[in-house]
């Protein structure tokens, strides 16, 4: 697996809008050479491959807390879709999200994005309150989110060294770009890493359904089935602690 190129100027190349076929709006990435959503719908992907699968309207039956980590959180979509999952089953569900992504530029970008899920003015204000350069936060209604600037291997480390029970995650969202364009972010020892700050039987979804991948999901531990073919050919993955 190859890095993708990268110099000074792909830095500064323009992310350009791209309308997905439900009518919500994602971007291209030059660098990556890279999509951040399927063309078949971005938002309907954020729905059905990430909050859908990860059965957090079903948890928010039983659950009064619910905590979530969000890797590569781009334009916010996975955990858009989630809080409102959550909020429509029980709106005073206290929900915990730590976003991850290692890209002021497209933090900045959500200023622009018009979205239909019904808690995409928190993201907006998330993406706008920053408490210094590497973190952002919101705290509003039954919502908090916290968002971490940083390489995505960074803040695992920190977290599961950490290694606080009562900060575990109920849910996690790994939306990375592909494992030939990113492959750091598909690995055993992140994989490993992640595990370690789930709580028990809690889920990671995941759109990638490649064989490395869910070889490296079973060596960190994980239980790995098919998820649903959403907007692809292959299932998504579904990995449980
Ligand atoms: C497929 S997009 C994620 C889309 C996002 N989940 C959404 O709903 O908009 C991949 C994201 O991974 C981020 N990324 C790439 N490498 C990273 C790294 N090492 N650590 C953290 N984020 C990274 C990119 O900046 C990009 O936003």
């Amino acid at each position: 697996m190859t890095h993708p190129k990268h110099d000074k100027a792909d830095d500064l190349a323009e992310l350009k809008e791209v309308i997905t076929a439900d009518g919500s709006i994602t971007f291209h990435n030059p660098k990556y050479d890279s999509e951040y959503h399927s063309r078949s719908g971005a938002e309907e992907e954020a729905v059905k491959k990430y909050a859908e699968q990860s059965n957090l309207a079903e948890l928010a039956k039983t659950e009064h807390s619910i905590r979530i980590l969000d890797i590569c959180f781009g334009i916010g979509y996975n955990s858009a879709a989630a809080i409102d999952a959550i909020n429509a089953v029980d709106p005073k569900c206290s929900i915990n999200v730590l976003g991850i992504d290692n890209d002021p530029q497209i933090i900045a970008k959500i200023q622009d994005v018009n979205s239909k899920f019904l808690s995409y003015d928190k993201i907006k204000k998330l993406s706008k309150n920053k408490i210094n350069e590497k973190q952002h936060w919101v705290k509003e209604d039954n919502v908090q989110m916290m968002l971490f600037i940083n390489d995505a291997r960074i803040v695992l480390k920190m977290l599961a060294k950490e290694n606080n029970p009562a900060l575990r995650f109920d849910a996690v969202f790994l939306d990375p770009f592909s494992p030939i364009k990113c492959p750091e972010l598909w690995t055993e020892d992140f994989f490993k890493d992640i595990r370690m700050v789930m709580k028990k039987k809690a889920v990671l979804v995941t759109y990638s359904c490649a064989r490395a991948v869910r070889d490296n999901l079973k060596h960190a531990g994980f239980i790995v089935k098919d998820g649903q073919c959403i907007g692809r050919r292959g299932p998504s993955t579904i990995a449980v602690n």
